[in-house]
């Protein structure tokens, strides 16, 4: 723990050395990992094509470094302890001796069914501790793993599984999600029709469910294990070897494959987690996000792991059995440190103290934010009720293309403001620059947060497709790397993230494209076409608002109607559907749930007859963001609009 930072001096000096040389910085802490052979140049970038390398020819296995080198002094530690989705059902505590013998049997276990170096393999899992287990035991055996939220639909699964050729996956038979269970394996069977990479599927049986196993292609979790032996030599990987594809949304219809590598990622989690959260050896870290989400892969799996922590697993949701959930769990385990996002933080505040009450929460020292802004109200309530006024608040901000924490208060050393995620981490070189790149110096500004210099985590390319790399993160502005995000600095250079500034929403802290839902929308058979925007959400963050042009002659015929006279989903010989305006709205709905998720719907549909689009066809989507928000007293100038008329007529019939 020698590059924990303690004192705020300490953090200023730091920083200070780490961007005066950041060769050197980032090499000291490399140091102290297991090498099976040193790197001999620290850093090559170039942000035109772009062109990022850190730790160059070193050799290495991550796993080594999460697991093998911590069993001598701490071999029954508990390296993760799993909270059950059924509150009653005892926790699983897994040290890091059994998890080293659980994750070299399963990179055995791959290794018979056929997986090699290089090759990808998808894992679809419930919150259990085999995820991790399957995590680690693809980069013990140098696979990249492409875990996919379980949340999401067999099609958005099958394009995943294909976009990267996965070779084999890794699912349950089902999962437990409060009081629902969810056939994964059913989900898995749908998306495999369309999957033809995918040669084998190891089943882990958690719900005990009826399940349809393929025979020579799908076999049981627990038989394959029972054969495999509990040692397997780490796979040497170079430092720039991929180590995992994670799929976002961007701007653009089709979810990108961010791909990170072994080694800087490695340092990075390992020292951000160090530092933000201050560990110390006797933690109990609560991450609460899904390993689906980079945030599980950094802060639950990789970077407490890399630290020697001991790390909870929670399979079930916060408001199960009841909206207490984390903060009995807080106090069954004695959490010292909790990590989770502001929607949830919203949703338990709204349910009111009566949940908090019971609790003591006295073992919590630090709390964590993630995902999305947090606003001023739920930072107090987080902070007052939760941190009862004594454990600093990290608001940390960063995205799945960076690896890991960016901007964030350092726990005890940075003093933190509420909805600030306050200052750059050592090595993280944030700018701000208007809309024609031109730097936004000084303090009191607000601008475009873009990074000026790489840090060991960042994105390396969108997998298969180095161009689109390029375009989203690199093109905006010469030589920066472009967040996405609007972002101001006060008076004191601290930094408040504003939100994207580009097409992306932020749902319930989910990231979700405009452009991937309403191609989704725009699959129902009578729309037209559809624009969508996000819209602020006392719960979620941002709720989906989506304005939808369905087909005239629909509506003419009275397929749709919109005054809601007629039955709902009648459907007459010649197979026009009679739908009144509800059933129209829930058919839309189930279509963005099937095709993405359910975490995708649109909250408010608008039937309208016209979009706002400039001559040249682009929707004005300003326009329509501020209708979404009520807010139409300033719709700045419309006068380029092809048809400025269709704007009253929304406005009219806005929700
Ligand atoms: C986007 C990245 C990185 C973990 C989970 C989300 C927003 C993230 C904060 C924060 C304000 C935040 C940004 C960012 N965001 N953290 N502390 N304050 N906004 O990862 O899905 O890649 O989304 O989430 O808009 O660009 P992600």
């Amino acid at each position: 723990m020698q590059h924990k930072i303690t004192s705020f001096q300490q953090y200023v000096e730091t920083y200070k050395k780490s961007v005066e040389n950041p060769e050197q910085f980032w090499n000291e802490i490399a140091e102290s990992f297991q090498w099976k052979q040193k790197w001999n140049q620290t850093l090559e970038w170039n942000f035109e094509e772009p062109t990022i390398k850190w730790f160059l020819n070193g050799k290495l296995n991550i796993t080594e470094n999460c697991l093998d080198r911590h069993l001598a002094e701490n071999g029954n530690k508990p390296a993760i302890i799993w909270e059950s989705n059924d509150s009653n059902e005892p926790n699983r505590t897994i040290t890091y001796f059994e998890l080293h013998a659980e994750v070299c049997r399963f990179a055995n276990v791959l290794q018979n069914n056929g997986i090699e170096k290089g090759d990808r393999v998808c894992l679809y899992m419930p919150m259990v501790p085999e995820l991790a287990i399957a995590v680690l035991a693809c980069a013990r055996i140098g696979a990249v793993h492409s875990v996919v939220f379980a949340g999401f639909s067999a099609q958005s699964l099958s394009d995943r599984i294909n976009d990267s050729a996965c070779k084999l996956l890794v699912t349950a038979d089902g999962l437990y999600r409060g009081n629902k269970t969810v056939g994964l394996k059913e989900i898995c069977d749908e998306a495999l029709q369309s999957t033809p990479s995918i040669q084998k599927v190891i089943v882990y049986k958690r719900t005990n469910q009826d399940i349809k196993m393929q025979l020579g292609r799908d076999v049981w979790w627990h038989s394959e294990m029972h054969k495999a032996a509990a040692h397997f030599d780490a796979v040497e990987m170079d430092s720039e070897d991929p180590l995992f594809i994670l799929y976002t949304s961007g701007s653009t219809g089709k979810p990108k494959g961010v791909l990170h590598t072994c080694a800087g990622y490695m340092v990075y989690t390992y020292y951000t987690f160090l530092n933000v959260f201050q560990y110390e050896a006797d933690d109990i870290f609560w991450c609460t996000a899904d390993i689906g989400w980079i945030t599980g892969h950094s802060y639950i799996v990789y970077g407490p792991l890399l630290n020697g922590a001991t790390t909870v697993m929670f399979e079930g949701i916060p408001t199960y059995p009841d909206a207490g959930r984390f903060w009995s769990t807080i106090d069954k385990l004695q959490v010292t440190k909790f990590y989770t996002a502001p929607t949830a933080i919203r949703s338990l505040m709204a349910s009111g103290l009566d949940f908090v009450k019971p609790y003591k929460l006295d073992s919590l020292k630090v709390i964590g934010s993630v995902g999305e802004p947090i606003n001023e109200e739920a930072w107090f309530w987080y902070h007052d009720h939760i941190g009862k006024e004594k454990c600093p608040v990290v608001d940390t901000w960063w995205q799945t293309e960076t690896g890991g924490i960016m901007i964030s208060p350092i726990a005890f050393v940075t003093p933190t403001k509420p909805t600030f995620a306050t200052l750059p981490l050592p090595g993280v070189q944030p700018i701000l620059v208007d809309n024609e790149g031109n730097e936004l110096e000084g303090n009191n500004v607000e601008g475009l947060l873009c990074m000026k210099f790489p840090w060991p985590g960042i994105i390396r390319t969108t997998y298969g497709d180095h161009e689109r790399c390029k375009q989203a993160y690199f093109s905006t502005f010469k030589n920066l790397y472009f967040t996405g995000d609007g972002c101001k600095r006060d008076e004191d250079g601290y930094y408040r993230i504003i939100g994207r500034v580009d097409d992306v929403m932020n749902v319930s802290g989910h990231r979700l494209g405009t452009a991937e839902v309403e191609n989704a929308i725009n699959e129902h058979p009578n729309v037209i076409e559809s624009a969508v925007v996000g819209y602020p959400h006392d719960i979620k963050g941002q709720g989906i608002y989506a304005f939808v042009i369905v087909d005239k002659e629909s509506i003419e015929k009275g397929i749709i109607d919109t005054d809601a006279a007629l039955p709902n989903s009648v459907e007459n010989d010649d197979s026009l559907r009679l739908l009144n305006i509800t059933s129209f709205e829930n058919e839309v709905k189930n279509i963005v749930s099937k095709i993405i998720s359910p975490i995708a719907k649109p909250d408010k549909i608008q039937i309208v007859s016209g979009l706002p689009k400039t001559r040249s066809g682009k929707i004005m989507r300003r326009i329509l963001r501020k209708i979404a928000e009520g807010d139409v007293s300033n719709l700045g100038d419309i006068t380029t609009l092809l048809d400025p008329s269709v704007v009253d007529e929304i406005i009219k019939g806005s929700k």
